[in-house]
């Protein structure tokens, strides 16, 4: 295995020295900046990556378009819905830019690595003024300093295949109680449906040590619900060429001191493994919650998905964990759809949801993707059908969390206060160790911190309790 590209100090430095001409070009000046991102966890904290960068140059950031100097899409290419909210929001931006030429309009992201997108914004969309791929995220200085002196469109997504690890640029998160931290980017597994490894290119693990650091300075800042970021974060280091997986990347992190939960997202089934159960089980600071989609309960579907387990694996890798760990939350993934999905297919996905019975489900309709393997399956099911099927498994889904939601009434547990609520009756969010969520009341309570609670009602969506 090559050990992972690291991007030079030498061209970070020279990151660093476009922002310092970006601040100076923009002196004097009041400049905010507003972003937008349409896509996953790892999209949001790419985000937060740029708005550390626009931070250094001096941008204030705003939540509205209509005060803000500079707009940024981040984008997302896994479903064809993502991409025509992402095209819709850039067409209503037209009229802004007439109203404004000065304003600055960028998209980033996974739709903008993808080549026949980028015709489309370059023809069609001349209101854009700047577009990178997820490649060239750490270069967007230099880019935006281009657009600013040169006063033409950049396009810039000619990153390499592999992609590129950039340590050290800086980062602006939101304040709170939870921070990502992505511990690898990209993906090596080439489901047939999924377009993800085109446009985030291969997987590539950071070094242990810049993980741990940065989680140092996440605890030291306050923050308390850690969730680690992979594309597949059961194959950590598996490029790195060091003896490190990620059970034991789990058991370094849990020694740092501090009172956090770790959290981490997203585990595949083929590379899930007892090993990782039992490094859960150990570490106190690892939260019992998994993450562990398995898209289809028809071996036949998941071979033609190319995901290299089958029904059986997966249940005894449900068996496993809840074995170490009773009280462990679980939560998948499912497309219902799949060219050539059968009612007995999928009569089978539904048998293995009640089986199990998730505490949460993110339950997808399949959406064809150009350029992947399965936009060339044949695919007679008509939309009707999949629709009644995806209906069929909310309503399946639903029984179960209501049961297994009831089941928490009167329960006392350990939450960590993470936000405002909307009632007035339960003035504050929580999160329970396995990430339900918790609406609480009582004397004292903040943001940021754990708490005693106890369990007063429960509803399908969320559980309200009161502080002990
Ligand atoms: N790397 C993660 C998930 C990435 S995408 C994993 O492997 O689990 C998140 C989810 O979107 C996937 O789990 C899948 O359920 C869904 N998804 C991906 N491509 C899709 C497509 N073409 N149509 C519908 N759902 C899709
Ligand atoms: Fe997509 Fe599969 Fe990779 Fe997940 S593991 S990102 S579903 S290709
Ligand atoms: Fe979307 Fe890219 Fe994430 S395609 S789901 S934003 S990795």
């Amino acid at each position: 295995m090559s050990a992972p590209r690291t991007v030079s100090k030498e061209q970070i430095q020279n990151q660093y020295a476009y922002i310092d001409g970006i601040a100076n070009l923009l002196k004097g000046r009041q400049m905010r900046a507003y972003t937008h991102t349409f896509g996953c966890q790892q999209n949001e904290a790419d985000t937060e990556r740029i708005r550390g960068m626009l931070y250094e140059m001096g941008f204030s950031m705003t939540d509205t378009v209509d005060d803000a100097d500079f707009i940024l899409f981040n984008t997302c290419a896994v479903r064809e819905h993502a991409e025509d909210r992402a095209f819709g929001n850039i067409g209503a931006l037209s009229h802004l830019k007439k109203q404004r030429p000065d304003v600055i309009i960028a998209l980033c992201g996974c739709m903008a690595q993808q080549q026949k997108n980028v015709e489309k914004i370059k023809k069609s969309y001349p209101q854009v003024n700047l577009l990178f791929g997820t490649h060239a995220l750490w270069r967007f200085p230099s880019l935006l300093y281009r657009v600013l002196t040169e006063k033409k469109r950049v396009f810039d997504i000619d990153g390499e295949e592999c992609g590129e690890i950039a340590e050290g640029l800086p980062v602006l998160r939101e304040d709170g109680a939870k921070a990502w931290l992505s511990i690898m980017y990209g993906c090596n597994n080439f489901c047939t449906y999924c377009i993800v490894p085109y446009v985030r290119g291969r997987e590539r693990s950071r070094f242990p040590e810049e993980i741990e650091r940065e989680l140092h300075e996440l605890v030291a800042a306050g923050y308390k619900d850690i969730t680690l970021l992979g594309q597949n974060v059961n194959s950590y280091g598996k490029d790195l060429g060091l003896d490190i997986d990620f059970a034991d990347l789990l058991r370094r992190l849990n020694d740092v001191s501090g009172d956090f939960l770790l959290r981490f997202m997203t585990s595949h089934p083929k590379d899930a493994s007892p090993k990782l159960f039992e490094a859960m089980a150990d570490c106190p600071k690892v939260a019992r919650q998994l993450h562990l989609p398995f898209q289809s309960g028809s071996d036949d579907i998941l071979r033609r998905m190319n995901r290299r387990y089958t029904v059986g694996e997966y249940r005894r890798l449900i068996a496993c964990a809840r074995e170490k760990m009773p009280d462990i939350t679980l939560s998948s993934d499912i497309i219902v759809g799949f060219p050539g999905e059968t009612e007995e297919d999928f009569e089978q996905t539904l048998a293995l949801v009640r089986e199990t019975e998730f505490d949460l489900l993110f339950t997808f309709l399949y959406s064809k993707r150009s350029g992947t393997p399965a936009a060339e399956y044949e695919d007679k099911t008509p939309a009707k059908v999949k629709q009644e099927r995806f209906e069929r498994l909310l309503r399946t889904q639903d029984e179960i969390v209501a049961r297994r939601q009831a089941a928490y009434q009167g329960k006392r547990l350990r939450v960590l206060v993470d936000g405002a609520a909307k009632g007035p009756d339960y003035p504050f969010t929580a999160r329970t160790e396995g990430n339900l969520l918790v609406c609480v009341r009582g004397e004292g309570l903040q943001i940021g911190q754990f708490t005693e609670v106890e369990i007063e009602k429960t509803s399908l969506r969320c559980l309200f309790a009161r502080k002990r």
